[in-house]
């Protein structure tokens, strides 16, 4: 028997609506700063996914969040703010480069990998000389952080390898007994995490796409470059040490289908069918239209919509929950449809490439 006894904790669940006026919400979060001041462990909404936040400038609390997720030691950790000015307390020195970005995208959706400031303890970027730092946008998040007065670092509020959690309930599944709050505000609105990009390079690397989309950036900064998300195992050290696992994962085998949509369509009745004459219980994570089209053949499966093909933000905000819920179905295979890697379709097609760990059918 393992002398580690995995203790629990009684995890406290409030609601705030972030409707409310700045100050009010601010009040409203008094304990879970409170929380977060003294080392614990706060699970919160922002405008991409929800997160998991403790002190940035405690290494000890900072350590808890590893623990509470099962997150791998050498995955670094990203730093939230609620005034731009604040990027001086956590990063050494910041490019103008970065503030032009800065401008046009805080609050939002955007992490800038900066000079490691000396405040924050290596623990927040696993050793590594530079600090990830973000401004979120949500409400709730820029009030919790401003009630705490401190920085919290945090990572997407899951158990490590899981789909990120886009709601209240897919934290508690994932993280109740192991933090001490979650504030729950409704569902995180972006559905995918921010972007990640490395400022401490030129030209600036978009290592992991997301919300702010790689478009929108060029229109900043046109030198920016993308991190291939092939062969980042294959070439050179990792830039980001989160690349180098899989990701996003639902439990049961997940197939990305690609190619033009008609192709994908007829791909996957015909696997559905294969399958379900093997006796595999079938999961579709698939668009209106698909669903639509592959009823109209009678397919038998589990159906996950995930919005809209005709507009990527609406299946960019369903698609963890998609995974999720054909978790929750039992299903034992999952078959996905693909998408243009235009504006968010970039960010999509990361997460199902990662969850599909190689299993995509061209
Ligand atoms: O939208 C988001 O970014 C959410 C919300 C909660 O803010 N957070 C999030 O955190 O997705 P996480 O830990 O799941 O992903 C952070 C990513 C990882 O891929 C990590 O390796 C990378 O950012 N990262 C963090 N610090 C880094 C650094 N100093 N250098 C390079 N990559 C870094
Ligand atoms: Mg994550």
């Amino acid at each position: 028997m393992s002398d580690i006894q995995e203790s629990r904790i009684s995890t406290q669940r409030m609601s705030v609506d972030p409707c409310m006026p700045a100050p009010v919400l601010e009040a409203r979060l008094a304990d879970a700063a409170d929380i977060i001041r003294r080392g614990g462990l706060v699970a919160f909404p922002t405008e991409t996914v929800y997160g998991l936040g403790a002190n940035a400038l405690d290494g000890r609390a900072v350590a808890r969040i590893f623990v509470a997720k099962g997150r791998p030691q050498d995955n670094p950790l990203i730093v939230h703010i609620a005034e731009i000015e604040a990027v001086h307390s956590v990063a050494e020195s910041v490019p103008a480069s970065a503030w032009a970005l800065a401008r046009e995208f805080w609050p939002g959706p955007l992490t800038m990998v900066l000079p490691r400031g000396k405040l924050v303890p290596e623990q927040v970027s696993a050793g590594l000389a530079t600090v990830a730092v973000r401004m979120p946008s949500h409400p709730a998040a820029a009030a919790l952080i401003r009630a705490s007065g401190l920085p919290i670092a945090a990572p997407s509020a899951n158990i490590s390898g899981r789909p990120s959690p886009t709601s209240a309930d897919h934290v508690w599944a994932d993280l109740a007994g192991r933090v001490e709050m979650l504030v729950d505000a409704g569902p995180a609105g972006i559905g995918v995490e921010s972007t990640v990009i490395d400022m401490t390079v030129w030209p600036p690397l978009i290592l992991r796409p997301g919300g702010a989309t790689v478009e929108a950036i060029r229109r900043v900064i046109p030198e920016t470059d993308v991190l291939p998300s092939t062969g980042i195992e294959a070439t050179g050290p990792v830039k980001s040490p989160g690349l180098r696992y899989k990701h996003y994962a639902p439990r049961a085998d997940l197939w990305l289908y690609l190619g033009d949509w008609k192709t994908q369509v007829d791909a996957v009745a015909r696997r559905a069918a294969i399958e379900n004459s093997a006796g595999r219980r079938v999961g579709l994570l698939i668009t209106s239209e698909t669903a639509l089209a592959l009823g109209a053949v009678g397919v038998r499966a589990v159906v996950a919509e995930v919005g809209s093909r005709a507009d990527l933000s609406s299946v960019a905000s369903a698609l963890f929950d998609g995974m999720r819920r054909l978790d929750q179905a039992d299903v034992d295979i999952i078959l996905a449809e693909s998408y243009s890697r235009a504006g968010l379709g970039l960010a999509i097609m990361n997460r199902l490439e990662r969850a599909a760990g190689g299993k995509i059918v061209r």
